[in-house]
Order: structure tokens, then C-alpha cells, then sequence
């Protein structure tokens, strides 16, 4: 025995300083150091009771020896064979086969497990483990090795059923393998057309969600592609849905909606009206063709006239209609179709008030309560708009009383940051599935709607768009798998702890050394409140550009188009008069308690003051006395100021993770604290510019710390205008003359003599990598690529602008004053070594 656990704290040390991928998440089993694995003896037994290789109770048994074997480094087997109940081990299995196998009376102490539900209890020489279902069983495996891997070796006995039915992913994967909002690389499913051959991935990815128990996946697009349904497409999802039968996850499919007609092998019908009978009896050949593939397949996911789809409407057919089709078709196989609410019209006119995009989902789907067959689940975003920073919930459910309602939530950061800024998820969460809409004055939590308690319906729960990708961190950032991870605890539990979650995942992804908990705490909790700082406040919407990347800023693409995701910014006020006295009408759509409180300008929260009014710049804050423009202007110095403190805590883990992990997360974090600062700039800038309200400390425009490239002395360098304005410092910047020769910026240092950190602004675009270097004297003080692209994964731009803007910061550099900087930058591709300005920072100065 000694001999291991010596043995384990040296895999502990290696496993420490070796890299860590991230591709094993929070499932790494890693040992536990020996101080703390001595305190338990774990069980050297396994007995599962499965039925086959693809009962999820076997996949149980196989976990919990890989786990065990992992955390304590024993050596651990699995039997499939009654053991004697007071024998040392883990049992393992469904309760019907448990009660087969050691007869009912050995059960009583069991509570009744509805669906899903499982039973462990670890007060006893064996641990049982029994599941109502397969899945469930693997669920409880995971529990308790989720606990043992914590050192959590306290005696246990308790059952847990989820809150809601449906715990889904919608994954929005092309068949071409790219993913529409995804920041982790290509497809794990898709590739060239069709879907993978090696489905290992896939296989990891299912061991993911089973682990926090996901039972379902929507594995493309909604923006779908007919094509899935053709005979190789029906045949690769027969074998996704293979892969991930052993974790207990069904597998279903988004549909385009004119698919009949799409000239697939056989849809060659001229038309898609969902009551013609051709066109049924076309989908329901096609949904018993899966079935004969896939006897457990999960159902449908329908994205149906919403931005350019087809759907019901082009038939004058109503949505209920278009959605109970595939309904029928799936009633006699016990699938499920979940219907998206995103339905609204993107051509809508700013010049009328009264227009509001935010209107659209209770307009089209109010009267239609109660007309959906009863498999049909309506899948609701969380607010009006689209995952936007701050939003109120969605009416909408407040109005599906006989209609399922899921709410869908985006693990993938499409309007927060996609990765590169740090964003933990669930305190937004909680904002939404805490709220009380008030039916009939009656306690209507957004999550007892979703589970159905409130309304008294069987089917609803949760759908989280998560966009794992082929990179081995899944998400492209090591931070971002929290939310993944949350997400799953939420849909079980929408009542668990933000902070108790994220310590968990902590503890399993990272260590319990209390440094690093106390430190990814912290960044986490403050991530939400840092990034809406410097984005969008006040319920204005995250200010990026809605037209082309929705990752940098750029406030001006919210208005003046058809998308309604309006600010209504002029020179004298700002924000959506959602009101129903002389606005859209928007606040009527909540019951009438919360709507009185959002249609007064004083009481609705200050978070949202912009959402629901429009207001005078000049209006002053409830909460705080100031103006709402200087709320602006403050709020983005003070986000971008902690954002810049993101990194420098984060240099506190080194040595207590592995260099791999602690190496890409310190990156993101620099990244994000150069481009909070490029955020506060340029919306300060703009709305200063509109407003010509001065900021009352003095610091929208002013750059005392910078020298601007354009006021270099230049060679090969010309002086270039940046598109939007704000996104340039002095809006201005310098670019190569040539797109082959380098070009040399050339100044004297102007401050006094001292130790500065020297930070370059520049622009790293996309499909090109220049080089720059930077010298003091000609002494090369440091260089660097624009190659972000092949790190950040973030939604690229091919032009100078806030999306591409970043900078490079070099610490502790003595300067003389008088020194000559020198930048050289050689273009690359169609990246011309783009420079915006050179900050030479004395400690503690932000610039
Ligand atoms: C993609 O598929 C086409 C035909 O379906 C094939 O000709 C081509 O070689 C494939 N490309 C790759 C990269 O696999
Ligand atoms: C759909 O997928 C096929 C390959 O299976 C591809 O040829 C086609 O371009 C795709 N259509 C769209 C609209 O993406
Ligand atoms: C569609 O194709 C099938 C099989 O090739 C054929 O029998 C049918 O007539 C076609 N229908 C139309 C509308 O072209
Ligand atoms: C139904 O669709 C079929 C095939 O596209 C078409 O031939 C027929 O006219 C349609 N029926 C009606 C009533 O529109
Ligand atoms: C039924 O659907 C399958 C694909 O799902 C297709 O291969 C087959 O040709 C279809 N049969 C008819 C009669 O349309
Ligand atoms: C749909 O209805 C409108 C008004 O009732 C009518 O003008 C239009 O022609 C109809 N469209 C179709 C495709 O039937
Ligand atoms: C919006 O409405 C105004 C006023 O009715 C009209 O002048 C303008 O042309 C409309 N704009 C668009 C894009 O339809
Ligand atoms: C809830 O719905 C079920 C049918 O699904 C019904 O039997 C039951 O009476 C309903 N309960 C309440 C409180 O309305
Ligand atoms: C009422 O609406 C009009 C536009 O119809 C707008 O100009 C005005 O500012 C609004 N009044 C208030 C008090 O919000
Ligand atoms: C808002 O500003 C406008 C233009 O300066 C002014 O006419 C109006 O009185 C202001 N409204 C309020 C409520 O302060
Ligand atoms: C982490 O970064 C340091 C310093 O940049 C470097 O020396 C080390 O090799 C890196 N380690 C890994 C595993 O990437
Ligand atoms: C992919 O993963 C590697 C290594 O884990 C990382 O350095 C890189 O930034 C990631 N790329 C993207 C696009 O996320």
C-alpha cells in the first residue's frame, strides 16, 4: 500500500508540471495527494449490472474503475456478477436489475426515483449506486467520483431527480465542419459535407454531458441543411446516436423547414406547405426512416421563418401548423419537437416608435397557446433580443400555460467576449431563472415554467447552445468549460449556487489549492459585472457590431437597419421606449404586476433603464445620482480598469497548475485586457462624439501616455483613416505603403527617464501575419506576430477595426528620456503591420 500511495503523490508532482491539454475538462481523475487519498478506502470492486455493452451502467463501471484507479492509483475491477451485499464494493446498476439480483427487500430503504433520478448511499461497506434508468445510474457514477475526486469522503445517502425532462445541447455545426458562432475550431461531428468517420471525439464529448447529465443533443445547425436527411446523412446520424448510446444521450437533429423541395435525392416536391399531404406523407417517410435507424432518436429541433429560413408562413400556414407536421410525425416514436420562439421579422423601420423586434415572440406565439400537439415544446432564448449582455427575461413565458417551454441558454460567448474575454455565465442565468413574472399574481419563476411545474406540463426544460469544437479545450479557452459545466448543474438543479458550482469545477478541472480557488472565484464572480462595464451598460445591449463579427465594438451597426436591436442614440438621448403609455408596448407583454414596474421609468432598475426608456443623456441614475452618460463614461473606465487585474492575478497560480493551462489562460487574459481598454475607448469616444457631453473627469480623448503612430516620423508607413472612427486612437493610424516592404515609425521618447511598461496598439487582422519589432536605441526591446487568429478563435475581421484593434504590452523597460523608439513592421498577407499609437506606462497608469 505504501508503495502506491508514494507512487500516487509522485504522479501528482508529474501530473503538476507536465501539460495538461484541457481536453479531459473536469473528468481527470487526477490523484489526489496522498495526505488526503489515505483518509478514504475506496472499494477495489466494481459490480455493474448492466444488460449489454451499451447500457449505460456499463459505461458506469467502466468509469468508476478509471476513476478510482485514477484519483487513489489502486488497482480496481468490475464485475458483472452478485457479489455478498456486505462485501466491500461499488454497486452499480438500475434499480429493477438491482432488485432482480438481490430481490425487492434489499431495496426498501430505496425512495421512489421518477425519471432520471438515482439513489447513492456510501454509509455502508458496499456504495450503491442505482439509477431509475441507465442514464441514471451513470449520472450517480459520476456523482460519487465527482465527490471522491473533491476528497469529499463524507457519508452519503440521498436521491436527486432533475427539475426539468429536457436537458439538451444544441450544437450549430455545418456540415462543411465550420460552426456558426463556434471559437474552438471545426466540427467534432462534421466534416467535407457530411458526418465524421472517427467519431472519437464525439465519444469524449459524450462522456462530457453525460457527466453532468445531458440526455439529449441537437448535433447541427438550426440554420440546417437539407441534406442530413439523405441516406449517407440518416446513416451518420445512426452512428453519432451509436456513440452516444452507451452515455445515455439521445441524439436529434435541426431540419430545414422547405426541405421537401430542396432537391435532396428524393425531395423533389414543389412545395413544403405543411398541409399538404404529399408533404406529410414526405416527412413522415423520412422521420420513420430515422427511426428504423435510430429507435431512440430525441426528436426535432426547428428553426422555421426567422432571418431569411423557410417556414408555415410562406403558405400563410401558422407556426402551430408548421410545428405539429413534425409533430405527428414523431408522436408514434415518442420523438419531441422543439420549436424556436426566434421568430421575427429583420426588416423592420426605426422611423416608427412603435416598431420593436423584442415584440415579436409573444406577437406570433401568444394566440397559438394551446393549438401545439402535445410533443411539441416551444425553445425560448432568454430575453427578448438575442443572449445580449443584460436583458430582461422573455415574456414569453409568462404565456405558454398548455404549451412546453424550454428556455435556451448559449454556453458559446456569441455577444460576450466568444471566449477571448471571460465571462462565467451563470449569475446571468440566475437573473433570468430567478425572475418572477407574477401569473395572475401568482409566484411564476422562469424556472418552474421550464420544468413545467408552474403551468402543469409534462414536457420543457433546458437548451444550451455549447459549440464544442476540435480543439483540445473544446471551447478554446480553459475558463469557458465552467459554463459548460454549470450549465448542466443548472438544468438539474436551477436553484444551485453559482460560486458552490464553480468550486466544484474548480476543484476538478484545476486543484483545492485554496490560492487557485480563491483566484478563479473571484476573476469568475466579478467577470459578468467587468465585462458589462465596458461593453454595454444600463441595459442599452452589448454594443458590438450586429453586421459583421458581434465581437468588438462598434455601437453605430445597432440602428439604422432592419434588425431591431435599436439604441435609438441621437445627440440629446438614448435608449427603446418599450413603454405602453408612448412606446412599442413592449412592457404590456408581462403580467401586469412586473409590467407596471418596467413601464415607470422609476422603478424600473437602472440595469435596465435603457432596455424599457428613452431617455435624456442628462437623466439621472436612481441608483446613483450621476448622469447617464457619465454612468457610461465611468462604468467603462472602471470594467476596463479591473479587466487589466484579470492577468496579474492570474501570474499568482504559476507553479500551482500545470504551465499549459496556466500558459493559454494567462494569454486570453492579456488579450482581454488590452481590448477592454480598445472597448472603453472607442464606445466613450462615440458617444462623446454624439452627445458632445464631456466627460466629467476629463479622460474621453485624452491620452496623455500615448505617443500616436501617425506623429512618428514614417518610412514605408502611411498615415490611414480607421473605419469606425472610435476605433483608431485619434482615430487615425499608420499602415505599410507596400504590402511587401517593411516600414520603420521613428520618435523620441518625450517623458522623464524612469521604468515604464510600453504598450503598442496596433491591429492584428485576419489572413495575414506581419511582424513587428520594437527597439529603444536600436536595442530590440521586444517583437511580435499578428497571429492571434491562430490562437483566439474569435469571430476574424479583415479590416482595421474593433474587432481586430489589440495591443502588446512589454513590462518594466528603463527609459531615458530622449530615446529613440523605433518600430519596423513587415507586412504580411493582406495584414500591412498596422500601428495605432506606443503608451509608455508608469506603474499603476492605465493609458
Ligand atoms: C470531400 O468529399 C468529396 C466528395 O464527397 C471528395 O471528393 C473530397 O475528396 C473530400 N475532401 C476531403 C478533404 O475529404
Ligand atoms: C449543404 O451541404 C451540402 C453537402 O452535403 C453542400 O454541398 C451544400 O452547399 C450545403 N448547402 C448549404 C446551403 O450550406
Ligand atoms: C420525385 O422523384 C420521384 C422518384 O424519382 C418520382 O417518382 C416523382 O415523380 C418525382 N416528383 C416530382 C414532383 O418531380
Ligand atoms: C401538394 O404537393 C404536390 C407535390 O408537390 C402537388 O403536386 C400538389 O398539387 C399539392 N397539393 C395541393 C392541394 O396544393
Ligand atoms: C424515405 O426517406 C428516405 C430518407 O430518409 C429516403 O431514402 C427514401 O427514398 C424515402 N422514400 C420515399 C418513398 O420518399
Ligand atoms: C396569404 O394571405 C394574404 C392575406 O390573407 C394574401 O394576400 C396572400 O396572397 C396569401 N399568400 C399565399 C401564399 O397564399
Ligand atoms: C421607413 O419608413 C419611413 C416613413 O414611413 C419611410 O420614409 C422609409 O422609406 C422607410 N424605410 C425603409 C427602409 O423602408
Ligand atoms: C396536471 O395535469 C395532469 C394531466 O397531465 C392532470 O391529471 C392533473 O390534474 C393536473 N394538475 C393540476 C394541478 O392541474
Ligand atoms: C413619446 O414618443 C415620441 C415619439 O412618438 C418621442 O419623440 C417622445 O420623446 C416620447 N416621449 C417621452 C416622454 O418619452
Ligand atoms: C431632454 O432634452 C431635450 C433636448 O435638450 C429637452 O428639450 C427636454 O426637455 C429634455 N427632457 C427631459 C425630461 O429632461
Ligand atoms: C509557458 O510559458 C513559459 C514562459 O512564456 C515558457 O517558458 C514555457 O515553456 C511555457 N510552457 C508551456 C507548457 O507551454
Ligand atoms: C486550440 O488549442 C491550442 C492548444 O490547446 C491553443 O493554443 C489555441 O489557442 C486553440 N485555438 C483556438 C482557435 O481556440
Amino acid at each position: 500500500m505504501t508503495v502506491i500511495w508514494q507512487l500516487g503523490a509522485l504522479l501528482s508532482l508529474l501530473s503538476l508540471a507536465s501539460a495538461e491539454t484541457g481536453h479531459a475538462a473536469w473528468l481527470r481523475y487526477a490523484p489526489l495527494p496522498a495526505s488526503v487519498a489515505r483518509q478514504y478506502s475506496a472499494p477495489s470492486t466494481v459490480v455493474a449490472l448492466n444488460i449489454s455493452e451499451v447500457d449505460p451502467v456499463y459505461t458506469a463501471g467502466q468509469e468508476l474503475q478509471k476513476g478510482i484507479q485514477g484519483i487513489f492509483g489502486g488497482k480496481v475491477t468490475v464485475a458483472n456478477t452478485n457479489i455478498s451485499l456486505s462485501s466491500p464494493a461499488i454497486i452499480v446498476s438500475t434499480l429493477g436489475q438491482y432488485v432482480k439480483a438481490y430481490g425487492s427487500e434489499t431495496a426498501g430503504h430505496v425512495p421512489e426515483l421518477t425519471d432520471d433520478a438515482f439513489w447513492l448511499d456510501t454509509t455502508g461497506d458496499t456504495v450503491q449506486i442505482l439509477g431509475q434508468n441507465g442514464r441514471a445510474a451513470l449520472y450517480g457514477a459520476f456523482e460519487y467520483l465527482s465527490l471522491i475526486a473533491q476528497g469529499n469522503f463524507s457519508k452519503v445517502a440521498y436521491a436527486t431527480a432533475p427539475d426539468a425532462p429536457i436537458r439538451w445541447v444544441n450544437q450549430w455545426d455545418n456540415m462543411d465542419g465550420h460552426i456558426e458562432r463556434g471559437y474552438g475550431g471545426d466540427s467534432i461531428v462534421f466534416s467535407n459535407g457530411t458526418i465524421k468517420n472517427d467519431l472519437q471525439r464525439v465519444i469524449d464529448y459524450g462522456r462530457l454531458l453525460a457527466s453532468i447529465r445531458i440526455n439529449g443533443i441537437i448535433i447541427n445547425n438550426v440554420n440546417a441543411n437539407a441534406t442530413l436527411l439523405n441516406p449517407k446523412g440518416v446513416d451518420g446520424i445512426g452512428r453519432v446516436a451509436d456513440a452516444l448510446r452507451p452515455y445515455g444521450i439521445q441524439v436529434g437533429i435541426s431540419l430545414n423547414f422547405a426541405s421537401p423541395s430542396a432537391n435532396l435525392v428524393y425531395g423533389n416536391l414543389t412545395t413544403f406547405d405543411p398541409l399538404n399531404q404529399t408533404v406529410i406523407d414526405w416527412w413522415t417517410n423520412v422521420t420513420d426512416t430515422i427511426y428504423d435507424r435510430v429507435p431512440d432518436f430525441a426528436g426535432y429541433l426547428v428553426k422555421a421563418n426567422s432571418e431569411g429560413q423557410p417556414g408555415p408562413l410562406t403558405y400563410n400556414r401558422t407556426l402551430a401548423e408548421g410545428a405539429n407536421m413534425f409533430a405527428s410525425a414523431l408522436k408514434p416514436h415518442g420523438g419531441i419537437l422543439m420549436f424556436r420562439a426566434f421568430v421575427y421579422d429583420n426588416h423592420i423601420n426605426e422611423t416608427n416608435w412603435k416598431a420593436d423586434r423584442a415584440n415579436a415572440a409573444v406577437d406570433f406565439f401568444r394566440d397559438l397557446d394551446g393549438v401545439f400537439d402535445d410533443n411539441v415544446v416551444v425553445q425560448v432564448k432568454y430575453g427578448p433580443i438575442d443572449f445580449q449582455v443584460r436583458e430582461p427575461p422573455s415574456p414569453l413565458f409568462a404565456h405558454l400555460r398548455q404549451t412546453g417551454a424550454a428556455i435556451e441558454l448559449q454556453i458559446t460567448q456569441e455577444y460576450l467576449g466568444q471566449q477571448c474575454h471571460l465571462f462565467y455565465l451563470p449569475p446571468l442565468w440566475h437573473s433570468i431563472l430567478d425572475f418572477d413574472l407574477r401569473s395572475d399574481n401568482k409566484s411564476t419563476l422562469v424556472s418552474d415554467v421550464v420544468s413545467g411545474k408552474r403551468f402543469n406540463r409534462t414536457l420543457g426544460g433546458y437548451a444550451g447552445v455549447v459549440n464544442v469544437g476540435v480543439n483540445d479545450t473544446w471551447l478554446g479557452s480553459h475558463l469557458s468549460m465552467s459554463n459548460l459545466y454549470a450549465f448542466g448543474r443548472l438544468a438539474w438543479d436551477p436553484h444551485g449556487d453559482s460560486e458552490t458550482i464553480l468550486q466544484d469545477w474548480t476543484r476538478l478541472t484545476f486543484s483545492s489549492d485554496p490560492a487557485v480557488i480563491e483566484t478563479i472565484t473571484d476573476l469568475s464572480l466579478e467577470s459578468w459585472p467587468t465585462y458589462e462595464s465596458y461593453t454595454g451598460n444600463l441595459g442599452i445591449q452589448t454594443l458590438t457590431d450586429i453586421l459583421y463579427t458581434h465581437f468588438g465594438p462598434n455601437p453605430a451597426s445597432q440602428d439604422n437597419n432592419g434588425w431591431g436591436q435599436w439604441t435609438r442614440a441621437d445627440a440629446d438621448s438614448i435608449g427603446m421606449d418599450r413603454t405602453v403609455s408612448n412606446g412599442t408596448g413592449f412592457s404590456g407583454q408581462y403580467p401586469p404586476e412586473v409590467a407596471e414596474v418596467f413601464e415607470d421609468i422609476s422603478t424600473t432598475p437602472d440595469n435596465l433603464l435603457l432596455w424599457f426608456h428613452h431617455v435624456n443623456y442628462t437623466t439621472k441614475l436612481k441608483s446613483s445620482g450621476k448622469t447617464v452618460i457619465q454612468h457610461f463614461y465611468d462604468a467603462h473606465y472602471a470594467g476596463a480598469e479591473n479587466a487589466q487585474t484579470f492577468a496579474t492575478r492570474w501570474e499568482r497560480l504559476k507553479g500551482k497548475i500545470d504551465d499549459q493551462r496556466y500558459n493559454e489562460t494567462l494569454f486570453r487574459l492579456r488579450y482581454q485586457a488590452g481590448h477592454s481598454i480598445v472597448w472603453r475607448d472607442a464606445i466613450n469616444e462615440f458617444y462623446h462624439n454624439m452627445s458632445g457631453i464631456a466627460d466629467e473627469a476629463k479622460r474621453v480623448g485624452s491620452h496623455p501616455w500615448r505617443i500616436e503612430a501617425e506623429s512618428f516620423d514614417l518610412d514605408g508607413y502611411d498615415v490611414y483613416q480607421v473605419h469606425p472612427f472610435h476605433t483608431a486612437s485619434n482615430f487615425t493610424g499608420i499602415v505599410t505603403s507596400s504590402n511587401t516592404t517593411a516600414g520603420t515609425a521613428t520618435t523620441t521618447v518625450p517623458f522623464e527617464s524612469g521604468t515604464y511598461d510600453i504598450a503598442v496598439g496596433y491591429w492584428d487582422m485576419f489572413n495575414g501575419t506581419s511582424k513587428w519589432v520594437l527597439s529603444l536605441n536600436n536595442k530590440t526591446i521586444g517583437s511580435w506576430l499578428g497571429d492571434n487568429e491562430k490562437y483566439l478563435g474569435h469571430e476574424p475581421s479583415r479590416y482595421l477595426d474593433g474587432h481586430s484593434a489589440t495591443r502588446v504590452t512589454f513590462h518594466n523597460i528603463t527609459v531615458e528620456k530622449g530615446d529613440t523608439v523605433k518600430i519596423v513592421g513587415t507586412p504580411g498577407g493582406i495584414e500591412p503591420a498596422p500601428l495605432d499609437y506606443v503608451a509608455f506606462l508608469p506603474e499603476g497608469v492605465i493609458d
